[in-house]
């Protein structure tokens, strides 16, 4: 009997989704005759029985589409109303009402930690799942690399470059905010792959009075331009944004002229990268067969280049940070790039 499978696609969105949308509805469809539907702005869709059917041609075309075409949603299926009404029910019955009266073998929930947490919560109450892991941020614990990632870290080292010219133009220090609300994988690639100076992330506690030494000492050691990569995810007070304050703050502190750019969603958008595109199209294949074999409750992975999986119980949401002991952490500081924290090299 051909099976029947759900996708939803849920969380930020990011470059890549519809690759990997592609990946499992053409797998499922060409390689095992499977009847495919996409659900509308993720777990929303679910609980609403909005949904799509997905056929060759629906998924033809959208590869270097960005965004999403099933659109997503920050709609969480276990979360009430209100929390202290012990009347009131999640959703969960709906959901599964919904599933059972679709006659879906499985559902496929492409998202990052939030959206991995409630899957594997629908695979506790009976649905069969299989998550695939996406997000700018790269921080689903599990997976070497989450598609949307090296997407978001070309747009930001290309901003950075930009950046390098104004900031040469008219001497001055160019604070650049990223995203990466908990994990500062961004922050630390970016700043690399674009030149950073200074790289804050929250997983390094920063002092400014280092960061502006650091920068004075550049200054007068005839190097008046610096760049500073700051996740969005640094602590400074209870303010939202760290670009911004880090500007102001550097500049009075070092007197030189500073400026920032905070650059938001931009970073979510356009079109995905060749290594996103062939990631998303893994993982989108990979689920396919983990279906086809009825290996259910499992997140796809990337370990050393090869595509695993492993049971959604192990992974669940749990967040994965910037290690203290990173290689490139090693490597960006034998260069002489600070990190905001006493072991910024200052002449
Ligand atoms: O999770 C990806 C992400 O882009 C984070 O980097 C960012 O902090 C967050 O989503 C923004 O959420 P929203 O799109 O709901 O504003």
């Amino acid at each position: 009997m051909a099976k029947k499978i759900g996708i939803l696609t849920a969380g930020g969105d990011c470059p890549g989704l519809n690759a990997a949308i592609r990946g499992v509805a053409k797998t499922a469809i060409v390689e095992y005759g499977m009847e495919v539907i996409g659900f509308s702005s993720g777990f929303k869709g679910l609980i609403e029985k909005e949904y799509m059917v997905l056929d060759e041609k629906s998924v033809s075309g959208i590869l270097t589409l960005g965004g999403t075409i099933l659109g997503t949603s920050r709609e969480k299926p276990f979360k009430k109303v209100n929390p202290d009404d012990m009347e009131e029910d999640t959703k969960t019955q709906q959901i599964i009402d919904n599933y059972n009266q679709l006659g879906l073998d499985c559902l496929v929930c492409i998202g990052g930690n939030g959206t991995i947490k409630n899957a594997y919560k629908l695979s506790q109450i009976g649905l069969n799942i299989i998550g695939i892991p996406k997000t700018i941020d790269n921080d689903v614990w599990g997976t070497d690399r989450t598609f949307g990632f090296d997407s978001a870290v070309a747009i930001c080292t290309d901003a950075i470059d930009k950046l390098h010219t104004t900031g040469n133009s008219h001497k001055r220090i160019m604070v650049i905010e990223v995203m990466g609300h908990n994990a500062g994988w961004i922050a630390l690639y970016a700043g690399i792959a674009g030149g950073g100076d200074v790289i804050l992330i929250p997983e390094i506690e920063y002092d400014l009075q280092i960061i502006a030494k650091y920068l004075a000492d550049r200054h007068a050691k005839g190097k008046p331009v610096s760049i500073v990569v700051a996740a969005e995810g640094v602590k400074h007070g209870k303010k939202k944004s760290p670009g911004p304050y880090l500007a102001k703050k550097i500049e009075e502190l070092t007197g030189i002229e500073t400026r920032e750019t905070v650059l938001g969603y931009i970073q979510r958008g356009g079109t995905p990268t060749a290594t996103d595109r062939i990631l998303a199209t893994r993982y989108g294949r990979y689920a396919a067969e983990l279906i086809a074999t009825e290996q259910y409750n499992q997140m796809v992975a990337f370990k050393d280049n090869v595509i695993i999986s492993i049971p959604l119980a192990e992974t669940s949401g749990k967040l994965k940070v910037v290690e203290p002991d990173n290689k490139l952490i090693k490597s960006a500081r034998a260069l002489g790039v600070c990190f905001g924290d006493e072991l910024c090299k200052i002449k």
